[in-house]
């Protein structure tokens, strides 16, 4: 079992109106993607970074639907813990209001919205949640416009992080995972709103990039990562794990089974949980997995 004491946050706020009116009643992280709740993919992540500490803040309205669905994380060998966002004001409010959680420890930070895949993934996150400065990931993406942008210098070196920029300096954006230091919250704390009125989270990683404390790590083609946040990016993420879980039986951002194979819960536990869940075929797999290591 690889357990770290880093603390994870899961952001799912947000007003969700590019979505709407799919939002109007719920909150979009609470959506399907293909098989489970889109919440489920962002969790898996950071369970598969040995983080078993997390921190789920979203709006007064769904707050309640959130623990409904997760609970108190015990059946996977977790801790969660709820927080509100009374208002949408930025990503780098995560750190002001989960303070108290994050009791000066090391903390990743994963945006509801986000889904990673790949084979390297979990030693990537093993090596972030280890390290000691603050980690950011760097994506090569099409459309570097929606998105947070890395500058490089003419040395190649990180110089600088852009939010939305209309004239991007590379084509690689920050992906919604973040590590920091146990200091985070002071620094989000002096974090002023930007022209958007949100506290932005590239301020937060622009003071480690400027005082030198922050390492950039590529993450290669080999990893898919996936934004969920609009209809069209909705239903590509949802055929992805569909392809990709139909071809290798196997399922893609599944917490039961990420809890078991990083031995949270243990061959019992996991039997338990795919009971109800059997009518689906959920639970199926979960019994599969069981059969497979010939248990
Ligand atoms: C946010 C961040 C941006 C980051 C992106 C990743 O943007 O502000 O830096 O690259 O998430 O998904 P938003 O989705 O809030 O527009």
């Amino acid at each position: 079992m690889h357990v770290t004491s880093v603390r994870g946050i899961v952001l799912a706020g947000g007003s969700g109106t590019r979505l709407a009116p799919m939002t109007t009643a719920v909150g979009k992280q609470l959506l399907p993607v293909y098989d489970k709740p889109m919440i489920y993919y962002p969790l898996s992540t950071l369970m598969a970074g040995g983080i078993r500490e997390i921190l789920i803040i979203s709006t007064p309205e769904d707050l309640p639907r959130f623990e409904r669905l997760l609970g108190d994380g015990r059946r996977w060998g977790c801790r969660f813990e709820y927080v509100e966002q009374a208002r949408p004001e930025g990503l780098a409010q995560a750190f002001v209001l989960g303070e108290d959680f994050i009791a000066g420890e090391r903390v990743a930070l994963v945006l509801g919205v986000n889904i990673f895949f790949g084979t390297q993934l979990q030693e990537r996150l093993r090596a972030a949640a280890a390290a000691s400065l603050a980690t950011v990931f760097a994506y090569h993406v099409a459309d570097p416009e929606r998105y947070g942008v890395i500058e490089f210098d003419a040395l190649g070196r990180p110089s600088g992080i852009v939010e939305k920029p209309t004239e991007p300096n590379s084509n690689f954006a920050v992906p919604g995972l973040y590590f920091f230091p146990g200091d985070v919250a002071a620094v989000a704390r002096a974090v002023r709103p930007s022209d958007r009125g949100e506290y932005e989270i590239t301020d937060v990683i622009s003071h480690y990039l400027n005082a030198g404390e922050l390492a950039v790590e590529t993450l290669d083609r080999g990893t898919a990562w996936l934004d969920t946040g609009t209809f069209e990016s909705l239903m590509q993420a949802a055929q992805f794990v569909q392809v990709v879980e139909q071809r290798q039986g196997l399922k893609v951002g599944c917490p039961e089974e990420t809890a078991w194979r990083e031995g949270f819960i243990d061959d019992a536990a996991l039997e338990a949980l795919a009971g109800p869940l059997r009518k689906s075929g959920y639970g199926e797999y979960l019994l599969g997995l069981l059969q497979d290591a010939g248990r």
